[in-house]
């Protein structure tokens, strides 16, 4: 089935925040934006500004009503800066006025001024000063302490990885609309509105009910909007509830970048110990996580980190430990992978220094640490229908590893400016979110009397086609036409509660919601069925191409006359539908449970080409085996596949955040900041999805998808570094990510290679 977004977004005629039409008399507010990394406030004048020509107001913390507080797990962040300003672009006061450009205007009138305190933007600095959110973490499994005289060889190293901007296509924005007694509607751009109705409801000092939000769509999330959409969300409600009128706030491309958080940029050292075969005995482990100017979500980021910190290995010894180290940037955030990229970073390039050393092939180590059925990770759950190995075998069956790494070398054996490189990539992934809590969700499924269906969960669509995914399991549990099925906004009036549309989880969890619903419409449905048929058991009733079937047999009564039926004779027509996963924990002063539902595994191999005269290379190809469960949805995920791979490589290879050492963004728009655009995308992206790989854990058979692939992109970091030591081969390897031309370039001709 075709995505139903699909034809509006080519037509250009999907809604998104900024294209709503708005109520007569909306006013446009923009935010006033530290110029200062870190510093004292020592004057806030607004007067002189807030009488500019067409002005409303300017708001300042003082004008908040309820809580100056939009921290989500712990409360550190305020709306707007009280008496100090934490990171470059914190929002500090609120202009509002007839037009954004008008309210833009009044800036130059805004007095502040800052007594400057120094700024940190080094996690390791960070570290040493001892400015963390919370205390370090430590998974641990085996001793491993021990495990290292039983080792043949040991490596040590260092590991960067460097943020990445969303970029989604939309960016952040809201308009809230004051309606009867003091109650506001907002409609924003996130991935939770949920998490908007209540930080809003706390700014505003009201209960959560006068406050609905509703999301339609939005132009891409990937994290940057699980939490992050919710203080421009709060600002315009804020204005709102102010003024009693409708007030729009959107970034601009260069504010969004400037003032939201990006992936979070980890420093780590890691120690790995092997056989002298390959078989890895021990990994220690240590992340620096820069995690920004306020906790944001980066405590949960770095549990994911530690989940993932032996990616699709079975390690039998381990120590992983963790810091959320507090600098002045702005705070880190949600992005796809939601930290485990970056821990799977750090193994690979260990696994890298190990096989370098041992004069042993990088896939060697990599196939022989493979998981298999019943291994133990760190945290003590044990994988379950594991797929690593049938993944890994099965790409390197289909792809031919051998012929690929031979015509690398032959290729490269005949060419001298040009090389090849090629890498394999493993990956596991968790599925749930890693707090046990927040996995549930709820959907609200209304019948008309038409025999037309409406639905609504709590799941966002963001690109990810989540709402086709529901309209199909909705179509499919009535077994009726898709045709005949809607999916309504996310709205808070209609899905209470719930979680933000990530962790991969939104088809998975809000799906079986709606599977549920259904399931209690269609049972009520066939019992009248039977009835009408005279039919003892309803079990013997069907709906099949809309109309009702008796043993088998086509009956003359169709859905719709029997929908009519049913209102006629008083049946509820409509049903909420809740689940929560089962059977997941975590136990956080063990470190041990089993916090997910189930993994999802791939194996992706990356091959790509260098120029060694400019240093700038391509991704000749990417081919993967994916394992999708039974899909429910192949385009789509399809789509999911291909869009993280790129997404992972551009974030591994181009996409560059340079900070100066006063904690300015210097890539801050669009010319400096480098995206994957199609000329760079690899010419080949093949993704196969395993066959018969049902998972009876997820909705349908399915499988999660919206994460994992980006982890593939990593395969193109090792594929590159394999074409700079073809042409270089005593240059000294280094794992810093991203792997710009200009890395390249120093590493392929300086005496000494400086790698910052
Ligand atoms: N795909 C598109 N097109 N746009 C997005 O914003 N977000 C990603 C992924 N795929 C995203 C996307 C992220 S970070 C997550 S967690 C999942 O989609 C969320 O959606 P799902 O749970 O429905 O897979
Ligand atoms: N993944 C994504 N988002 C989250 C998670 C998670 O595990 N936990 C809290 N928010
Ligand atoms: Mo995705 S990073 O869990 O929004």
């Amino acid at each position: 089935m075709k995505n139903f977004d699909v034809p509006l977004h080519t037509k250009g005629r999907s809604v998104f925040v900024d294209d709503m039409p708005v109520p007569e008399g909306t006013l446009y507010a923009a935010v006033f934006p530290s110029p200062a990394a870190h510093g004292r406030i020592k004057k806030l004048d607004v007067g002189k500004a807030g009488t500019g020509e067409g002005v409303a107001a300017v708001l300042t913390c003082k004008d908040i009503p309820g809580q100056n507080q939009v921290g989500a797990i712990i409360q550190d962040e305020c709306l707007l800066a009280e008496e100090t300003v934490h990171f470059m672009g914190e929002p500090v006061a609120l202009v509002i006025a007839e037009t954004k450009a008008a309210a833009k205007k009044a800036f130059k009138d805004i007095v502040l001024e800052i007594d400057p305190l120094p700024a940190v933007t080094d996690p390791r600095e960070s570290y040493a000063n001892g400015t963390l959110i919370i205390p370090p973490r430590t998974f641990a499994l085996g001793d491993v302490d021990k495990a290292w005289e039983e080792c043949d060889m040991i490596v040590e190293g260092r590991v960067d990885s460097g943020g990445q901007e969303h970029y989604y296509m939309e960016p952040q924005g809201a308009v809230a609309v004051p309606v009867e007694d003091g109650g506001i509607k907002i409609y924003s751009s996130t991935q939770s509105p949920t998490g908007v109705q209540r930080i809003a409801a706390r700014v505003l000092g009201q209960p959560m009910h006068k406050i609905e939000v509703d999301t339609r769509r939005i132009g891409g999330g990937f994290g940057g909007k699980e939490d992050q959409a919710t203080p421009w969300a709060c600002m315009a409600a804020l204005a709102a509830y102010k003024l009693k009128k409708p007030v729009k706030l959107v970034l601009d491309r260069g504010e969004d970048i400037k003032m939201t958080g990006k992936r979070h940029p980890y420093s780590s050292d890691f120690k790995l110990g092997l056989k002298e075969d390959g078989t890895i005995l021990a990994y220690d482990v240590m992340f620096y996580q820069n995690s920004g100017a306020s906790a944001d979500l980066s405590t949960a980021i770095l549990e994911r980190t530690l989940f993932h910190g032996t990616n699709s290995y079975f390690i039998p010894n381990v120590r992983a430990t963790a810091a959320c180290c507090y600098t002045n940037l702005a705070p880190f955030t949600a992005f796809r992978g939601f930290g485990g990229p970056q821990a799977m970073f750090v193994l690979e390039s260990a696994i890298r220094t190990a096989a370098e050393t041992m004069k042993l092939s990088p896939r060697v180590i990599q196939q022989k640490n493979l998981l298999n059925e019943d291994d133990t990770f760190p945290y003590g759950m044990k994988v379950e229908n594991c797929r690593a190995r049938r993944c890994w075998e099965e790409a390197e069956e289909r792809y031919g590893f051998e012929a690929i790494f031979q015509n690398v070398e032959s290729f490269n054996a005949a060419n001298r400016m040009k090389k090849k490189g090629a890498a394999v990539m493993p990956v596991c992934f968790g599925i749930s979110f890693t707090n046990t809590m927040m996995n549930q969700a709820g959907a609200l499924v209304h019948v008309y009397t038409d025999g037309s269906v409406g639905v609504s969960t709590g799941a966002v669509e963001m690109g990810q086609g989540v709402n086709m995914k529901i309209l199909g399991i909705a179509a499919c549990t009535l077994s009726i036409s898709p045709g005949r099925v809607k999916i309504e906004t996310t709205n808070t009036t209609r899905a209470a509660n719930t979680s933000p549309t990530a962790a991969s989880t939104g088809a998975d969890m809000n799906g079986r919601a709606v599977q549920v619903a259904c399931q209690g419409i269609i049972g009520r449905l066939k019992r009248l069925a039977a009835e009408l048929l005279h039919h003892e058991n309803a079990d013997d009733i069907e709906i099949k191409e809309d109309m009702v079937h008796l043993t088998g047999w086509k009956t003359a009564l169709s859905w719709e006359a029997l929908v009519t039926e049913a209102f006629n004779r008083r049946i509820d027509l409509s049903s909420h539908g809740y689940y929560a996963t089962p059977d997941i924990y975590f136990d956080r002063t063990e470190e041990k449970g089993k916090p997910f539902a189930y993994h999802v595994f791939g194996t992706a191999v990356t091959e790509v080409t260098l120029d060694c005269l400019r240093g700038t290379y391509e991704i000749d190809a990417v081919h993967v085996v994916h394992d999708a469960g039974k899909s429910l949805n192949f385009l789509i995920d399809r789509g999911q596949a291909e869009g993280g791979v790129v997404q992972g490589i551009g974030w591994m290879t181009m996409e560059e955040l340079i900070y100066s050492k006063d904690g300015r963004l210097l890539t801050d728009s669009s010319s400096t900041y480098k995206v994957p655009d199609i000329k760079f995308t690899p010419r080949v992206v093949d993704v196969h999805f395993l066959e018969d790989a049902g998972n009876p854990k997820a909705v349908m058979n399915s499988k999660a998808i919206g994460e994992p692939p980006l982890m593939y992109g990593i395969g193109a970091y090792f594929a590159i570094l394999e074409a700079m030591k073809a042409f270089r081969p005593d240059g000294d390897i280094f794992f810093h990510s991203p792997l710009t031309p200009e890395k390249v370039l120093n590493f392929l001709y300086l005496k000494k290679p400086s790698i910052p």
